[in-house]
């Protein structure tokens, strides 16, 4: 299965899937794109011997320019399957309708709670007991597609956004690689807009 991954900063999540593709024969990440040049990830993905792309907007274009040019970067690797991981730019619908149920995201909360930014800091606010990280098929609403898996963490007393989002962090290290293992043996789909694991909906 041929993963590109697609990133704007650090890649800690991308650096966990290409670990966990180590493990496991069936999914390779063939390359990385980023919007943003100085993303660590692509140092990350320099030193596993990954290929990657930048793909910058230009201040002039529409959405829809900017995302005929990743579908472009994103095809050159002819992948089964793309990952988002920490990609923060919101993605058109024509451009989502293209990988429908070969595109994933990554998201810090209990979706169907605090689609958007300022996650943490937001269920801090709301005074929560848990918070946790979603994985879920993309379609065109924003942070809404069927969840495929949920990492649950507490939220303590005195928790500030740094302690709490590091506690979901490595979380979604461990959820993520798994979830794409899956989908690259074939045993996660998505059909008529839901999730199935093994022919069991999620
Ligand atoms: C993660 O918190 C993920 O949930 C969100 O963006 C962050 C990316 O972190 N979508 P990293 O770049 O993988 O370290």
């Amino acid at each position: 299965c041929r993963v590109v991954v697609l990133i704007s900063g650090n890649g800690s999540n991308l650096q966990a899937i290409i670990d966990g593709c180590d493990d496991t024969l069936t999914a390779d990440v063939v390359g990385v794109i980023s919007n943003k040049p100085d993303a660590y990830g692509l140092v990350r993905a320099h030193h596993s011997e990954i290929d990657t792309s930048c793909v910058i907007a230009h201040s002039d274009e529409t959405r829809e320019q900017y995302d005929a040019r990743l579908l472009e970067a994103i095809n050159k690797y002819q992948p089964d399957l793309v990952v988002l991981a920490g990609f923060m730019r919101i993605l058109s619908d024509g451009f989502v309708e293209q990988f429908t149920g070969k595109m994933l995201n990554i998201h810090p909360s209990l979706l169907p709670k605090y689609p958007g930014l300022h996650t943490h800091q937001r269920a801090i606010d709301a005074g929560d007991s848990e918070h946790g990280a979603s994985v879920h098929f993309v379609t065109p609403e924003l942070d809404s597609g069927p969840v495929v898996l949920q990492a649950k963490v507490p939220v303590y007393p005195g928790d500030d956004v740094a302690t709490l989002s590091e506690r979901v962090h490595e979380q979604e290290h461990a959820i993520y690689p798994m979830v794409v293992k899956w989908f690259s043996q074939q045993r996660l789909v998505m059909k008529d807009g839901k999730a199935y694991l093994d022919n069991e909906l999620i």
